[in-house]
């Protein structure tokens, strides 16, 4: 088994994060801007892609259905055929969540859908209920069967859909059942993110009409053909802020180039708060730390909330920050499990339902731990930044599923930390 062996001692021996690191395109994005390629027949071409393994996984998944998915040197070129096969089968949907955004548009396009249901990250249980409502108002007839979604259509029809939380995942796949639907769609309560954004932007190219990118409600006209386009991901804000915590964390200084700090608000205002210099540059931003940070409260929620993927990273940097600092997640229950890992570490972490707090300490503790997620993986291997002696990060499939070459370029940025293998029963 692999681990990330992180040699801690950063703030100690003085080996901060500094330099520079580039942003690639949103994992986020990428995978439901090549779910929307089946809206139309030809080539599609998605620039600026990162080379990590859910996109491997989404392109093995699409030539499932037909597809032809090449990848190559930052870019995926996916060639949709008239009709696309509908069955998107359990050995290859059971390794990602967003595998699920093949279900809109393949009921759009083809009339039926057979999904198995997703697995992904182990950060709690991640209903469907409201992807199927929201079919179902257009018309959909969804059921499930042996572990698999089913759902068949005539034609979609548009449809005044209200979502009861602005889950990212159902609003893309509502979305892109919607744009070729007959008639109007409107998705009120419809989740902001960036990469939601960067979807329309995309169907809009194809030709679709959507009106109300990036705000609460979505208004989508159906049209009858969608054609295929090229289009530059936007980049991925959850790496940008992992850099830009680990700068304020290690008492650093990271120029994150095509970071959005827009995309980025809230959370660079926390880091701001926790005493980080923090300045927009041209094509990124630039994030320094000079002393020990302060505690700072957080509360995730959708955008423009504080994003939950950065939960992690947040109490890591609170685990070694001056005071006491609660942190509530409001999206994923589950999400905390990763306290227990951080606390391996020495941190002073409690948990009680949807909150943590955390005395924080001056240093952390090296010692070996285990990923249960991307983000917490991600963060695990910060926090051993900031211990004393070795941090053994297992799990770490985990990790290479969100960033690309993440030890690469935590070595750049003059970290110590190795690949190795270990024996199974050591990792
Ligand atoms: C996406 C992101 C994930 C991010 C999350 C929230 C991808 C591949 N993943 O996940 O990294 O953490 O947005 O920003 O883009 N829910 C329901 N019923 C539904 C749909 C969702 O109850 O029909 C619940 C989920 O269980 C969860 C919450 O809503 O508690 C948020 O889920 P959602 O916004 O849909 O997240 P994902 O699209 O799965």
């Amino acid at each position: 088994m692999q681990v990330f062996r992180v040699h801690g001692g950063a703030v100690q021996e003085a080996v901060r994060l500094s330099g520079e690191v580039r942003v690639p395109g949103a994992k986020n994005s990428v995978l439901k801007l090549m779910a929307a390629a089946l809206l139309a027949e030809g080539t599609t071409v998605l620039r600026d892609v990162p080379q990590i393994a859910d996109v491997g996984v989404m392109g093995d998944l699409l030539r499932r259905l037909g597809c032809e998915a090449t990848l190559t040197d930052g870019q995926v070129a996916i060639v949709t055929p008239p009709r696309p096969d509908t069955h998107a089968p359990y050995e290859l949907v059971r390794r990602f969540r967003a595998s699920i955004n093949v279900l809109g548009p393949l009921v759009a396009r083809c009339g039926e859908a057979r999904v198995a249901l997703p697995g992904g990250d182990n950060i709690g249980v991640r209903a469907l209920d409201m992807h199927i409502a929201g079919l179902e108002r257009m018309g959909a007839v969804v059921s499930t069967e042996h572990g698999y979604l089913v759902a068949t259509a005539s034609a979609l029809q548009g449809a005044s859909i209200w979502l009861d939380f602005p889950s990212v995942g159902a609003t893309e796949n509502l979305l892109m059942a919607a744009v070729l639907a007959k008639g109007t769609t409107v998705i009120e309560n419809a989740a902001r993110e960036p990469e939601i954004v960067d979807l329309c932007a995309l169907l809009i190219a194809m030709g679709a009409h959507i009106g109300g990118a990036g705000s609460s409600e979505l208004v989508i006209d159906g049209v009858d053909v969608l054609r295929a386009v090229e289009h530059t991901v936007v980049p991925d804000r959850i790496v940008a802020g992992t850099w830009a915590i680990g700068a304020v964390l290690t008492q650093g200084d990271v120029l994150v180039r095509n970071g959005v700090p827009d995309h980025l608000e809230i959370a660079l205002d926390k880091l701001a708060t926790a005493g980080a210099h923090v300045e927009g540059t041209d094509g990124g931003f630039r994030v320094s730390m000079e002393h020990r940070p302060r505690a700072v409260d957080v509360v995730t929620l959708p955008y423009p909330g504080f994003p939950t993927d950065l939960q992690p990273m947040v109490l890591a940097l609170a685990a070694v920050s001056d005071g006491v600092a609660m942190v509530t997640e409001n999206v994923f229950e589950a999400r905390f499990v990763f306290a227990r890992e951080l606390a391996r570490l020495g941190a002073g972490v409690r948990t009680d339902g949807h909150h943590a707090v955390i005395r924080g300490r001056p240093r952390l503790s090296g010692a070996p731990v285990r990923s249960s997620d991307i983000r917490a993986g991600a963060a695990l291997v910060l926090a051993g930044l900031v211990a004393d002696g070795v941090t053994d990060v297992s799990e770490i499939h985990h990790i290479d599923r969100g960033y690309v070459g993440f030890e690469r370029d935590l070595i750049a940025l003059g970290a110590r930390v190795e690949r190795i293998e270990l024996p199974d029963d050591l990792a």
